[in-house]
Formats: structure tokens, C-alpha cells, sequence
């Protein structure tokens, strides 16, 4: 999950990484308010999740509350590179001397972190790592071990960096401390006065980490990541995600999902291209609650139009999933699509036999995977 920067800012201030005063603001009213407040000039900043925002003009010193009125008002609503500024974040002013370019990520060839250092930070940090990579420092950092800030910092002048080596290590609490596979911070500024700031900062979380930290959910909400559909998913412990096409899919174990979204594409394609509407995987050992669950997310799509139950019992035995199935069934009034089940595996004969005995016109079961997308597809083509 990547985070705006005011997220970052955020964060990087509960950490205690030194950055500027700066709020975030919805609406030019607002963007005025918070520029009386921090008084003086401020620059005004779209919060977008994408790069170069101030070669977009989403980036504006304002002189007055007044000026910052107007920057917000030509920023909000603003489409950068395909991404529209729904909020500004107001920040103090600041006469910059120097701009470095700092990052973290996680380098999984290496199977460490890697730290990267430029004195040639700001805005065309990109064209520099093309043309000149050796312009920046890299080193590898251990996980568990800690920061060789001296190296990554050799060329910046004795005074500078003693104050740089602080905030880097700063930097790398942060990005344990918050589970993230990746921290930027470009530019990190060392201004007139001799302070360092983070003047920019990009966080990406890692997603599988969120169960971990109680703050996870509402940076989630704020970031944008509402997905309703995901979300309940998400609450139910199901893997899902949503696509653009009309088949339902429900399986269980991403390699069977995978390649059930692969036979169902291929064959969709005798039907007037239907397509998976979504991934979803039960996982092992599902519940038949967990199999309601699923077939209700799945329903709550309306671009689906048929629905697709491949399940191959190991852990996961074909009567719970049958019996989730006739829950759903009984319980959803509005189920009206057709559902095509292909059990096999643990509890094969009980998972068909209940949905013999259930016997709902919307259900039909088919004994073989290809067969059994050929048909859900011509359904969903029929729908
Ligand atoms: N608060 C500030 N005070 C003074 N100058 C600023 C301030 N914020 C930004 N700037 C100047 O604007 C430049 C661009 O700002 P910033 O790095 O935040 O956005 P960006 O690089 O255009 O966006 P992105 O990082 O998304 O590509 C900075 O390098 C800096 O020179
Ligand atoms: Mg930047």
C-alpha cells in the first residue's frame, strides 16, 4: 500500500524524523485556514500518488492565506499523469541550501535492505540514476544489523554529516518500525539555517504485514484503499480481488484460482470473451461460513453474471463447501445467477450428494474443469 505524502509526513514525525509543519486540506477554504495558522509564506502540495507533481503544477509557494486560497484552488481537482488531486497538504516555506535524495527498499535479490544517497537530490532524481548512477551511493543493510550512514553520506562536508547520520537512522526506524519495503525522501533538505528536513516523503507498506499494526486500517481508509467489496473480504480472511470481467471465480489455493482464471479466459473466448470478474481464494480448511461468505462477496458484484466453484479438496473438504453453498443459496433472496460447481478431492461424494438433495435450479454441478468453464462462460455470455 503506498501512502500519500502527508501520510509520510505523519509519520515520519511520530518517529521523530525532523520534517515541516504541514496539514492536509480538502478544499481552498481550508487550504486558507491552514495557511493563516502556520502564517507566512507556505507551499501549497496536490496529494497524489505519483511523481513529478511540481512539473504538473501541483506544487505552489503561496505568499498569503489568500495566495494559498488560489494555489489550492488550481491544484484540487487537477489531473496529474492520470491522478486527480483530491487534497493539498499546506506546508511552511523554507530557503533551501541543499537537496539530497535518500531511499530504502527492500532488495529481495540480495534478500537485504539497500540504502541509497545522492548530494544531487530534488526533482530529477531519475534522469540521474540513468545517467549517472555512480552520482549515488548504495549500500546493503541487514535486516536485523544497522546503517553504514558513513559510507552512504562520504561526500557530503564533516558538519553535514553529523547531521544527516541521525535522521537516516531515524529513517531506518521508521521503515521497520512500520513494516515498509520501501522509505524515499527526495529532497532531504539542508536549509539556510543549517536544519536537515524531510521536505518529501513516499512510504509503501507492506500489505502483509498489516495484521501486525494497529494503525494499518485507517491509514488503509485514508490512503484510498475502500475497496467495500475488498474490505469484506479482507474481514472474512479471503483473498480477493476484484477484475473487470462477468465470471464470478471461487477456489481454493491461489494456484488452482490462477489457473481456473486461465480456462475460464480460454474459454470465454467460444462465448463472446467473458472474462473472470474476480480472483478469490478460500484458502485451506474453509469453513462452510467462509464458503457463504465468498459466494455472497462474489454476488454483491453485479458485473458478474455466472459464478464458477472450483474446488479441490485437501484440507479444505467438498461437503463444507457444499454446505456454504446451500447457506448462501437459502439465505440470498437476490442470488438469481447461475453457479456452476466442479468439486473433487476429500468428501467429493457428500459435497455432490447435498447439492443433489438441495437441488436449486440455480446450481449445477459439473464433474470437469474445462467443461465446466465452458459452460459458466456460455452462461455468463447468455446473462
Ligand atoms: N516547503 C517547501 N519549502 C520550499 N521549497 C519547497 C517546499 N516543498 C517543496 N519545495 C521545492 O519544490 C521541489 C519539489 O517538491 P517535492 O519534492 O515535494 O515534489 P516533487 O518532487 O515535484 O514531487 P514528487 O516527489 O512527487 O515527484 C523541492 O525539490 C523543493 O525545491
Ligand atoms: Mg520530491
Amino acid at each position: 500500500m503506498d501512502l500519500y505524502e502527508y501520510q509520510a509526513r505523519d509519520i515520519f514525525e511520530a518517529h521523530g524524523v525532523p520534517v515541516l509543519r504541514g496539514t492536509v486540506a480538502s478544499s481552498p477554504a481550508e487550504a486558507r485556514a491552514v495557511a493563516a495558522e502556520i502564517g507566512g509564506p507556505v507551499v501549497v502540495k496536490a496529494q497524489v500518488k505519483i511523481g513529478g507533481r511540481g512539473k504538473a503544477g501541483g506544487i505552489r509557494v503561496a505568499e498569503t492565506p489568500e495566495d494559498a486560497y488560489r494555489a489550492a484552488e488550481a491544484i484540487l481537482g487537477l489531473d496529474i499523469r492520470g491522478h486527480r488531486a483530491e487534497k493539498v497538504m499546506i506546508v511552511e516555506c523554507v530557503d533551501i541550501d541543499e537537496e539530497y535524495y535518500f531511499s530504502l527498499l527492500l532488495d529481495r535479490t540480495s534478500r537485504s535492505y539497500l540504502a541509497m544517497f545522492s548530494v544531487e537530490g530534488g526533482v530529477d532524481i531519475e534522469h540521474l540514476a540513468a545517467d549517472r548512477p555512480e552520482a549515488i551511493a548504495r549500500v546493503e543493510v541487514d535486516p536485523l544489523g544497522e546503517l553504514d550512514a558513513e559510507t552512504l553520506v562520504a561526500a557530503l562536508p564533516e558538519d553535514v554529516r553529523l547531521k544527516v547520520i541521525p535522521v537516516l537512522r531515524q529513517l531506518l526506524d521508521v521503515y521497520r518500525a512500520e513494516d515498509a519495503t520501501l522509505v524515499e525522501v527526495n529532497p532531504l533538505v539542508l536549509t539556510v539555517g543549517g536544519d536537515v528536513l524531510a521536505l518529501d516523503g513516499k512510504i509503501t507498506l507492506d500489505d502483509n504485514a498489516a495484521f501486525r499494526l494497529d494503525n494499518r486500517a485507517e491509514l488503509a481508509d485514508a490512503a484510498g484503499h475502500h475497496d467495500p467489496v475488498e474490505k469484506r473480504a479482507r474481514e472474512h480472511g479471503l483473498k480477493y480481488v476484484t477484475l473487470d470481467g462477468s465470471v464470478g471465480i471461487i477456489g481454493n489455493g491461489a494456484g488452482l484460482v490462477m489457473s481456473t482464471l486461465d480456462v475460464v479466459t480460454a474459454a470465454g473466448e467460444r462465448h463472446g470473451g467473458q472474462r473472470p470478474a474476480n480472483f478469490l481464494d478460500i484458502g485451506g480448511g474453509a469453513s462452510p461460513e467462509t464458503m457463504t461468505a465468498a459466494l455472497e462477496i462474489v454476488l454483491s458484484d453485479e458485473q458478474v453474471r455466472s459464478v464458477f466453484v472450483n474446488v479441490f479438496g485437501g484440507i479444505t473438504s467438498c461437503d463444507a463447501v457444499a454446505t456454504g453453498i446451500v447457506e448462501a443459496l437459502t439465505r440470498l433472496d437476490e442470488a438469481s445467477r447461475p453457479i456452476v460447481v466442479r468439486l473433487d478431492g476429500n468428501s467429493v461424494e457428500e459435497g455432490r450428494a447435498i447439492l443433489e438433495d438441495f437441488d436449486h435450479p440455480l446450481v449445477t454441478v459439473v464433474a470437469d474443469m474445462d467443461e465446466a468453464a465452458d459452460l459458466v462462460t456460455e452462461l455468463a455470455g447468455r446473462n
